[in-house]
């Protein structure tokens, strides 16, 4: 079986029937915003670990790409409110990297950026061999109403399908919660690179609000390694 249609038997299996899945668009913001300030903004570790705003608008911009990319899932339930996302876009060796667009107003945010741009700088995914296009996914995010249940897996194999049927060799996340950890491991993900939160400068992070004491790099094959140039 080839990974790609491998991943849409994953998702069919896991999907939550009364939920609809759709790729979100540029159209969807003020939702994307709304569901990532009551539910992202104060529950991921990087961010709940610093205090950040909520209302932080840090990551304007960075949405509006990610919206615009076609690779990033939202989850509607039947009344049309927005439950779940997954932001995606695709960073190559000719395309810069989003963290390099986020826009810091005050030294809370300055933390936010510092640790999300150690956890990028980890792992070279250009040095693989093969590997000229990543899908990087980000601000996994489902409502309370509907954890546990599946939401965030199927979300994140929707936008990987899309990212693999885009040319993008592998996909890749920072992931800062124990869950998303467990979620991606059993999705077939792997660890890249650890980094242990003790080995962060002393006032980077508030680690005492946290239950995670380390975070992962962590990256998924698309297409098998030897699709790309494989006639070489
Ligand atoms: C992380 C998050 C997106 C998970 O959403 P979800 O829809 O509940 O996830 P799923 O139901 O797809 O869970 C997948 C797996 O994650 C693990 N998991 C989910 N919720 C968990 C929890 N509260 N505690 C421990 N493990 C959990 C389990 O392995 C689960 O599979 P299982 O139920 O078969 O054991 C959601 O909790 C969330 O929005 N958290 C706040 C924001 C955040 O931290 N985002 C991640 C940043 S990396």
């Amino acid at each position: 079986m080839s990974e790609v249609s491998e991943l849409s038997e994953v998702s069919e299996l896991s999907e939550v029937s009364e939920l609809e899945y759709v790729v979100l668009t540029p159209g969807d913001v003020d939702d994307v915003t709304s569901l990532l300030v009551d539910h992202f903004y104060p529950r991921e570790s990087i961010r709940m670990s610093v205090g950040l705003s909520p209302t932080t608008k840090m990551d304007e911009e960075y949405i509006h790409n990610c919206l615009t990319s076609a690779l990033s899932m939202g989850a509607r339930d039947t009344t049309g409110r927005l439950v779940g996302l997954v932001l995606s876009y695709i960073y190559s060796t000719e395309t810069p990297n989003l963290i390099n667009m986020v826009k810091c107003s005050n030294d809370i945010e300055l933390k936010v950026w510092q640790v999300d741009k150690i956890m990028a700088d980890l792992v070279d995914d250009f040095l693989e061999p093969g590997v000229d296009s990543v899908q990087q996914m980000t601000r996994l995010c489902v409502h309370p109403d509907y954890c546990r249940r599946g939401v965030a897996a199927t979300l994140v194999q929707k936008s990987m399908e899309l990212g693999a049927k885009r040319g993008c060799q592998i996909a890749r996340a920072s992931a800062t919660s124990l869950c998303t950890q467990k979620l991606c491991t059993r999705l077939g993900w792997e660890t890249r690179a650890t980094l242990h939160l003790n080995t962060l400068e002393r006032d980077l992070l508030n680690v005492s609000r946290i239950s995670c004491n380390k975070f992962k790099i962590m990256t998924k094959r698309l297409v098998p390694k030897t699709t790309k140039n494989s006639w070489l």
